[in-house]
């Protein structure tokens, strides 16, 4: 039996702030009613050349800097994200190709604001069977592409950003003790992001836009989904603790999703804990959907709130409906490097995308001088258009 111990953690949030002053210039709210119903100030929204896979690829590079692992050490990359740029390639498959992680399998995990628990687990249960020795889990949003900015009940919500962790497998036990996974589709309708596919170009004309008729943005009910959270949250982190065989007062730290500042508290008060217990940044972040856990949990480090030897609970919970826990042992210790090392590491998995070109260049020549209908000249096209 492997454990999957967390070895390695980064995050990254794009320069821009936006404040609720400057939402109030959009839609009409003030920041009084966003921070008093929410516990948000301000949220980060990433910049034009700046995708979902840029800013995951950010953060695993700081991750894998921290772990002292070298990309090609990599297994698998998982990304949880609802804001794809490409349904295919997936968001990991260009991870893995800007970090030149060139042994690595990739793909990404849709299960919204709960994705990054569901990741954690898959990669960790891919450990355990010896399948998978190095991974990545990545939970990276630009939410900010798929909001609508004229509807005030929802664009206040939410911000982009990305957080990752490396788990590498040890016969030492520890690491991630315990997860729970839970879905409600009947709940479906509540919180809603439709495909592409879903909404074709209107063929009824632009008035089909604002018909009633879904949009590719975000439509919640909030109360519903209020209501939803104060319901299963405290119950999925009672589930996992049981499962893990820990009583709550072992538990250290809860690093719950960031959605609101009401339903974390909400929960400190079902489960009779001091709100001390529960790690927050929803104040400078807003709602990074599958990113929040990961950007909190470096948070903290970087805070000293974790210690060798602490008990830590992560609950998502986010469309789906979907929610998801995972009890982990904070038990690695990550290997003394120095900044300067760090930093130096992280240009290297940054020049890999230097690699990477090449290949594609490489690719192009071969299909242009062989002139033969091969899979890479098919490609040729298709090799054009990412941001080259
Ligand atoms: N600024 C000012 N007023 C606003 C507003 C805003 N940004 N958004 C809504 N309102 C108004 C509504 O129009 C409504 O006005 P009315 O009474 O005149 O009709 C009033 O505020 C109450 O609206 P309601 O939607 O009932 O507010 P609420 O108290 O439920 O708060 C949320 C709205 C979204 C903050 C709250 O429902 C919530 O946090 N839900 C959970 C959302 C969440 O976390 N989603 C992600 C989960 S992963």
């Amino acid at each position: 039996m492997k454990y999957a111990h967390i070895i390695g953690w980064g995050s990254f949030l794009p320069d821009r702030v936006l404040t609720n002053d400057d939402i109030a210039q959009i839609v009409d709210t003030s920041d009084e009613w966003i921070y008093a119903r929410t516990g948000i100030r301000q949220r980060r929204i990433a910049g034009e050349a700046e995708t979902t896979a840029t800013l995951a690829f950010e953060a695993s590079a700081r991750a894998l800097a921290v772990a002292d692992v070298h990309p090609s050490q990599v297994d698998l990359i998982i990304v949880a994200t609802s804001t794809p740029e490409y349904i295919f390639p997936s968001t990991a498959s260009r991870v893995q190709d800007y970090l030149g992680a060139v042994r690595a399998g990739a793909f990404d995990l849709a299960a919204a604001c709960s994705g990054f628990v569901y990741a954690l687990n898959m990669a960790a249960q891919a450990i355990a069977t010896g399948s998978v020795r190095t991974a990545i889990v990545v939970g990276a949003e630009t939410m900010s592409r798929v909001l609508d900015w004229t509807d005030r009940s929802t664009c206040i919500l939410f911000g982009d950003g990305a957080g990752a962790v490396v788990l590498k497998g040890s016969s030492v036990p520890g690491g991630i003790l315990a997860s729970t996974m839970r879905s409600d589709g009947s709940g479906g309708n509540l919180l809603r992001l439709p495909a592409v596919y879903h909404n074709p170009v209107p063929t009824l004309g632009p008035e089909y836009l604002g018909n009633g008729q879904d949009r590719n943005t975000i439509a919640m009910n909030g109360r519903q989904i209020f209501r939803f959270a104060s319901h299963v949250v405290h119950a999925s982190i009672q589930d996992v603790i049981k499962k893990a065989d820990l009583d709550l007062q072992d538990v250290d730290l809860i690093i719950p999703h960031q959605a609101n500042i009401r339903i974390i508290d909400h929960v400190a008060k079902k489960l009779k804990l001091p709100k001390e217990k529960f790690y927050v940044n929803v104040e400078r972040t807003g709602n990074t959907s599958a990113a929040s856990i990961p950007i909190a949990l470096c948070d903290a480090v970087e805070a000293g709130r974790l210690r060798p030897d602490n008990n830590i609970v992560f609950v998502g919970f986010g469309g789906g409906l979907t929610w998801a826990s995972a009890a982990v042992k904070w038990d690695v210790t990550p290997p003394e490097v120095s900044l300067l090392d760090r930093e130096w590491k992280r240009t290297r998995y940054i020049m890999a995308r230097g690699r990477s070109r090449l290949r594609r260049w490489g690719r192009r020549m071969g299909a242009t001088l062989g002139g033969s209908p091969t899979p890479d000249a098919r490609l040729r096209d298709a090799d054009k258009k990412p941001e080259e």
